[in-house]
C-alpha cells in the first residue's frame, strides 16, 4: 500500500478486490446533468412539478436544499422529486451550498425571469479547471439584467427580461441552460447561437416545452425561444445518464463477460461506441442497451475531447484508464477543461505510465494495473479509479468517495450485483440521504400527464 495520502480528513472509502468478471445486467439511472437542471427550471412555474427517473445522488440532495433555501417546497421520493415554487421568499443561493456544487448557479436564470432578482455565491464544484461564468453573465446582461459582482456574490436584477440575440464564444452547457431558462419568460424572442447541443440540454428544453414554453432548435447550435407569460405544471421523466452508461461500458470493455448495460440510448454515446470498436472492444448495440465483453487486447488510440457530439470530457478519465492497458502509446487531448488530468497521478500509483504535458496526456500501455491506496481527485476521476480497481491485481482502496456519491447512484451496489467485489466503508455519516417512501405512488397519482 502507498503511503502518499496526505489528507488527514476522515473519508469514506471503497475496498475493491480486482479480477472478478462482470456479467448480468446493469441498469443506467437518470441523468445527473439533466436532473439538476430540471429541478432548477421548476422554479419558473408556480404549479406543481413532479420529476421521475431522478438519480438519488448527493448533488440532487444539494440542489433540493438550494431550492428550499429560496422558499420552494421540495419533497424527494425514491427516484422522484416533487417541487412547488409558488412562494419564493428569498433570492439568495447560499455560499455553503453553491460552494459544494457548481450547478447551483443554474438558479440564476429562472430566478431572474420569475422574480427579477438573484444573488448567487460564486460557484464551487469539481476542481477540474477555472470554470468561469462570464458567458452566463454576458448572456443574462444581453437579456436586460443588471449584474454586479460583490463580496463573492453575483447580484443580478431585472424588471422584465427582454428577448435578444446572443452569440456564445464557446458552446458552454451551463451558460446555454441558464439563458434558455431565463428566456422562456422573457418578453419577445431570444436566439442563442453557438448553443450547446448536449442531450441533457435537449431534455431541459423538452421539459420546459412540456410546461408550456416555446423553444425550437434544441440539439442544434441555434436555439430560438419565444417568451411566454407563465408556465404550467406537469410530470416528466428524466433521460438516462449517458456518462454513467459510458462508465459501465468501459468497465465492461475491461472485465465484462456478456455484460448488458440497459435502459439508456446508445445513440447519445455514438462517438464513444465508435471509439470502443476502434480500440478492439466488441459490442452488441440495441436501441436501449449494449452488450459488451472484455476485449482480447486493447489497441492504443488517440482521444480528443470536444463539446457534444464530440468525445465527452466526462468520459476522458475512463478512456485514460482503458488506454493505460493498451498495447502501445496513446495521446489524450483535453479541450474542454484545463485541469482534468488529476486522475493520471492516481493511476500511475497503480502502475500506469501516464505523462502530462499541458492539455495533453501521453499514455503508455502497461500489461496490468496493481492495487494500491488511491484518492478520488474529482467525481469522474473517482469513478474511473473504481473501474481501474475492478481489473487491478489485488486490493485497491479508493479514498474520498464522497466525490463519487455526488454523481453515481449506489455505484458499489450496482457493480457488486454484476460480480464485482467492492466493500464500502462509511467512516462519516451521510447527512443528506433521506427520502420519502410514499412519493413514488404520488408520481403515478398526483399530477396528471
Ligand atoms: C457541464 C457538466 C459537466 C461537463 C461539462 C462539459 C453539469 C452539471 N455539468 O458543466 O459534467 O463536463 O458541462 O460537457 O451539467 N466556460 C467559460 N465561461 C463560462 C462558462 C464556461 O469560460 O461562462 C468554460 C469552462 O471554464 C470550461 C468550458 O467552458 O472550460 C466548458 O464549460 P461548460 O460547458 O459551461 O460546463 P458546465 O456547464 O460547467
Amino acid at each position: 500500500m502507498s503511503d502518499l495520502i496526505t489528507n488527514n480528513e476522515i473519508m469514506n472509502e471503497f475496498h475493491i478486490e480486482g479480477g472478478y468478471p462482470l456479467s448480468g445486467t446493469i441498469k443506467v439511472s437518470g441523468a445527473k446533468n439533466a436532473a439538476l437542471k430540471l429541478m432548477a427550471a421548476s422554479l419558473l412555474t408556480d404549479e406543481e412539478v413532479l420529476l421521475g427517473n431522478v438519480p438519488l445522488i448527493e448533488d440532487v440532495f444539494i440542489m433540493a436544499d438550494v431550492l428550499r433555501s429560496l422558499g420552494a417546497f421540495v419533497e424527494i421520493g425514491k427516484n422522484t422529486v416533487l417541487i412547488k415554487a409558488n412562494d419564493l421568499n428569498n433570492c439568495t443561493a447560499p455560499y455553503n451550498l453553491v460552494n459544494k456544487m457548481r450547478a447551483s448557479i443554474l438558479v440564476m436564470g429562472p430566478l431572474l425571469a420569475k422574480i427579477g432578482r438573484t444573488k448567487v455565491a460564486m460557484p464551487g464544484g469539481c476542481k477540474i479547471g477555472l470554470r468561469k461564468i462570464d458567458f452566463h453573465i454576458k448572456g443574462l446582461e444581453a437579456l436586460g439584467a443588471e449584474i454586479s459582482l460583490e463580496h463573492g456574490f453575483i447580484d443580478a436584477k431585472s424588471k422584465q427580461l427582454k428577448g435578444s440575440s446572443i452569440q456564445l464564444d464557446f458552446p458552454s452547457v451551463g451558460a446555454t441552460e441558464n439563458l434558455l431558462m431565463a428566456a422562456v419568460l422573457a418578453e419577445g424572442v431570444t436566439e442563442v447561437k453557438n448553443a450547446a447541443r448536449e442531450p441533457e440540454l435537449v431534455d431541459l428544453a423538452n421539459f420546459l416545452n412540456h410546461l408550456g414554453a416555446k423553444i425550437e432548435g434544441a440539439g442544434t447550435s441555434n436555439l430560438k425561444i419565444q417568451g411566454v407569460k407563465k408556465l404550467g405544471g406537469g410530470k416528466y421523466s428524466i433521460i438516462a445518464d449517458r456518462i454513467e452508461a459510458g462508465t459501465f461500458l468501459v468497465a465492461g470493455a475491461l472485465a465484462g463477460k456478456d455484460l448488458i448495460i440497459s435502459d439508456f440510448k446508445p445513440q447519445t454515446l455514438s462517438i464513444v461506441i465508435e471509439k470502443l470498436n476502434e480500440v478492439g472492444v466488441s459490442l452488441q448495440v440495441e436501441t436501449d442497451s449494449v452488450k459488451v465483453s472484455k476485449a482480447q487486447s486493447i489497441i492504443s488510440s488517440n482521444i480528443v475531447t470536444l463539446p457534444y457530439p464530440g468525445f465527452p470530457t466526462d468520459l476522458q478519465g475512463f478512456f485514460m484508464t482503458l488506454l493505460s492497458l493498451s498495447n502501445g502509446q496513446s495521446i489524450i487531448t483535453e479541450n474542454v477543461f484545463e485541469n482534468r488530468f488529476l486522475l493520471a497521478k492516481e493511476l500511475n500509483k497503480m502502475g500506469a505510465k501516464i505523462r502530462i504535458n499541458g492539455h495533453r496526456a501521453l499514455v503508455n500501455g502497461v500489461k496490468s494495473l496493481k492495487g494500491n491506496l488511491v484518492e478520488s481527485p474529482d467525481l469522474r476521476g473517482g469513478a474511473a479509479l473504481v473501474v481501474a480497481s475492478l481489473v487491478a491485481e489485488g486490493e485497491t482502496r479508493v479514498l474520498n468517495i464522497d466525490h463519487i456519491d455526488r454523481g453515481y447512484e449506489n455505484l458499489s451496489e450496482k457493480f457488486n450485483n454484476i460480480g464485482a467485489q467492492i466493500k464500502r466503508i462509511d467512516r462519516k455519516e451521510k447527512k443528506n440521504n433521506k427520502y420519502s417512501q410514499t412519493l413514488n405512488q404520488s408520481f403515478l397519482e398526483r399530477v396528471s400527464e
